[in-house]
């Protein structure tokens, strides 16, 4: 709390300063205008930073009355509710807003700093959220990837990208692809049923196997299977806090915090390295005289066809480090996100042993049986992997719970209270998978789609189908060939900043084959219910 403290009086200061420093200025502009005639000419350019404050004023002003009728905490003329969405500190925005929903109900705005969009947070997701006229506002990812699906505003840009991505994702492509990675999962499978971790822990070990799995379906060969990633995935999570705290901050915070801007920049760099040389590797491999074919049709392969510095390929070529950034913008938008998922399903299953027995007996059966995506789906709801996503539209405004939410605004649904809603999922707090699966014939009365965890519209997740399938396969496997069991000695934090990272997955895994021995893998873990008090009620 202190660190938010610190950092709301220095924001303080900044508005402060600045105001006196326009103020100062005008007047000495304005005296000096007194004495010396000659001066006068000088007077509108000493007045004019005047007129550009009393206009910043008066549009905040209309700001805060445009959003009067909308519920939410009192907002302070510089700083807004900077203060309530800080109250947990930087990587619990999550916490805060579920408890900003607790206060004051289903739609809540709240006032970024003087100079920044104000949002409104919702607690259910109403399909206009989808609306062609909405865009997904990543305003922040603009800095940093500006190139990619992540950062380009919806327009013909995007849908380029999107064109050309979108076969690598559809249901049947990633069938194909992921068919293909069973051999990075079964590394994992192995370490695990003799004993050990392969990079020291159940969450690293998780997390590597995301951005493996990722990587290979990306890049096919030319993925670098190291056996440390620990410095990509920290540049992963470095440019997601990058991203988060500049979408939550105001403008000047670039410039305020040039260690953090050092930081993100190297994070930056250090994945662009690593991507560029996967996307040169697979370049001299399509070089080789007659073997241009041979290339596996991923989306390396399609990112080498268009880049500029292919030797032949279409009329519609993007610049190299467009390619690269689109690998980035892949890899960012999915690794952090699938390795959370799946450790909050692993931890939800060791703690309900009937859904564990039920499933195990099921995928014995059937690997594909759907109950594997149920368990997904609950998981999803209840630990939304990225738990806030926000559109915004230039001219639509949207009506919910019957109040108004004026064009311009950014609308941002709240996954974590949406999943815990009761208007829209019965009994919110039990894991339940069985809630999404259809009974005799009918559609199950409850989907998943009702909280978008995806997102929404023509830019919702691009890896949806893969996330999910590769997701499947793997905790199926792991429910085939291990007894989930959990640890109940430790806690848990978890840091929420565009996706969220828990500090450890307190679940120790046993080998059913005989000859296995069992894994600790983790160290600490509030029981199911602690966990849940965290995510918060939405009702
Ligand atoms: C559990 C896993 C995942 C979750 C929960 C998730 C969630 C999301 C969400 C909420 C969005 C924003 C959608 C919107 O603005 O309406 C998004 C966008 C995106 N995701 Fe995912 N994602 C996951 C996995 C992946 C994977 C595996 C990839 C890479 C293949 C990926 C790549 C992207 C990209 C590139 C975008 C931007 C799409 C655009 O603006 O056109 N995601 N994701």
């Amino acid at each position: 709390m202190k660190s938010t403290a610190r950092l709301l009086n220095l924001y303080g200061c900044l508005y402060g300063v600045a105001i006196a420093a326009v103020l100062a200025a005008s007047g000495l502009g304005v005296a000096s205008a007194m004495v010396y005639p000659a001066a006068w000419l000088l007077a509108p350019l000493a007045l004019a930073p005047l007129g550009l404050l009393a206009l910043g004023m008066a549009r905040r002003v209309r700001e805060l009355r445009r959003y009067a009728h909308v519920p939410g905490p009192k907002p302070s003329f510089f700083l807004g509710n900077l203060r309530s969405l800080l109250l947990h500190e930087h990587g619990a925005r999550d916490r805060a807003l579920v408890e900003l929903h607790q206060a004051h109900g289903p739609v809540v705005k709240v006032h970024m700093a003087w100079g920044s969009t104000p949002f409104v947070s919702l607690s259910s997701a109403p399909k206009e959220l989808g609306h062609r006229d909405m865009d997904s506002n990543r305003v922040a990812d603009r800095t940093v990837l500006s190139q990619s699906l992540m950062g380009l505003q919806k327009g013909e840009r995007h849908t380029a990208h999107r064109q050309q991505l979108s076969p690598h994702f559809a249901p049947k492509a990633v069938l194909q692809g992921t068919s293909r990675l069973e051999e990075v999962s079964a590394l994992y499978l192995q370490a695990w049923t003799s004993g050990q971790t392969r990079h020291g822990s159940l969450k690293a070990d998780l997390h590597h196997w995301s951005a493996d799995s990722l990587g290979s379906f990306l890049c096919g060969r030319e993925w670098e299977q190291r056996t440390d990633l620990s410095e990509y995935l920290a540049a992963i999570g470095e440019l997601e806090e990058a991203i988060s705290f500049r979408a939550f901050h105001p403008l000047f915070v670039r410039w305020l915090f040039p260690v953090r801007a050092a930081r993100a920049r190297a994070a930056y760099r250090h994945l662009f390295d690593h991507l560029k040389s996967a996307l040169e590797r697979r370049l001299q491999r399509r070089a080789q005289p007659g073997r241009e074919d041979e290339a596996p049709r991923d989306v390396l392969d399609t990112l080498a066809r268009l880049t500029d510095l292919a030797p032949t390929g279409g009329k519609t070529r993007w610049s190299h480090e467009e390619c690269v950034e689109e690998l980035i913008s892949l890899v960012a938008g999915g690794t952090d996100a699938m390795s959370y998922t799946l450790a909050q399903a692993l931890t939800l299953l060791s703690r309900s042993p009937d859904v564990q027995d039920e499933a195990r007996a099921r995928v014995l059966q059937d690997p594909g049986d759907l109950i594997v995506r149920n368990i997904l789906h609950e998981t999803m709801r209840l630990f939304p992997a990225v738990p806030f996503s926000s559109k915004i539209s230039k001219v639509r405004s949207i009506a919910v719970e019957g109040i108004t939410i004026p064009a311009r605004t950014n609308v941002m649904w709240m996954k974590t209270a949406v999943g815990l809603n009761e208007a829209i999922f019965a009994d919110t707090r039990r894991f339940k998978p069985s809630r999404f699966a259809a009974g005799g014939g009918k559609r199950p009365a409850e989907t998943i789609t009702r909280a978008m965890p995806f997102g929404a519209g023509a830019r919702h997740c691009i890896g949806r189908h893969l996330a999910e399938d590769l997701c499947a396969r793997f905790l199926s496997a792991v429910l085939r060939e291990f007894d989930l069991v959990p640890v109940d000695d430790v806690v848990v934090s978890f840091s929420a900043t565009v996706s969220v990272t828990p500090s450890s997955v307190p679940v120790r895994l046993v080998p059913r084959r005989p000859s296995g021995c069992a894994v600790v893998t983790e160290t600490h873990e509030p029981a199911l219910a602690d966990a849940l008090q965290m995510a918060g009620p939405g009702r």
